[in-house]
């Protein structure tokens, strides 16, 4: 369950299914020491899931460049615990790149094995189709290895739908956004 009340945009209070209380929120650049560390204990596969290709650590570059989303293209989430940023441990992060189209965007998501099954990913991933409606975007998509049945499942869940990736081993997810509403047009009223 998340709670809203009083917080900035984007920021949300949820308890996890085991009790665990986390704060939603925007990544923030003090989050990339916390990252760099939480990084280090992520298993193999997990990291693999989320980038496609083995990576031994987060860089130094790769952490910066992580928490400093250019705000006009991209998005990014974290679920972290609720203290200040930098302090904070950073269990999951989910975002959103608008690419060269200018509508449409890639996701990428990576929940730690320590906070999986516990409606994270579902939570995050909702938060991304919102943002991009809110940016009147066409169409989100992001590359799954076709073993990964948990990212599989939770995007079809979602009503994204299979494509082929430009990569064999890969499963391009996509949601295709409905059209946004035509705002209506300011009548003079005499
Ligand atoms: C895939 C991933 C994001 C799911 O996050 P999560 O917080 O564990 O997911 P949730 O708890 O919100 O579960 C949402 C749905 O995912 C699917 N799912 C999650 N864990 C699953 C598992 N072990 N097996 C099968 N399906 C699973 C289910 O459809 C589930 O729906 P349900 O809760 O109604 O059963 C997470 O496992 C992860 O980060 N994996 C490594 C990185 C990765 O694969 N990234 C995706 C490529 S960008």
């Amino acid at each position: 369950m998340a709670a809203r009340n009083r917080l900035p945009p984007w920021h949300e209070h949820m308890r996890l299914r085991n009790g665990r209380e986390v704060l939603i929120r925007p990544i923030r650049p003090e989050d990339a020491v916390p990252l760099r560390a939480g990084f280090a204990l992520l298993q193999p596969e997990e990291v693999r899931q989320r980038f496609l290709h083995p990576v031994k650590e987060l860089s130094v570059e790769m952490a910066e460049r992580l928490t400093r989303p250019d705000p006009r293209r991209e998005f990014a989430l974290v679920a972290a615990e609720p203290l200040p940023p930098g302090e904070a441990l950073v269990g999951a992060v989910a975002r959103l790149a608008v690419d060269a189209s200018d509508t449409d965007a890639e996701f990428a998501i990576l929940v730690s094995h320590y906070v999986a099954g516990m409606g994270l990913g579902r939570h995050l991933m909702r938060r991304l189709v919102r943002w991009a409606r809110g940016r009147r975007l066409r169409r989100l998509y992001g590359d799954v290895l076709e073993s990964n049945q948990p990212m599989l499942g939770l995007a079809a869940s979602l009503a994204f739908r299979r494509e082929s990736a430009p990569t064999p081993g890969l499963v391009r997810m996509v949601l295709e956004l409905p059209p946004p509403k035509p705002r209506a047009p300011l009548v003079a009223t005499v």
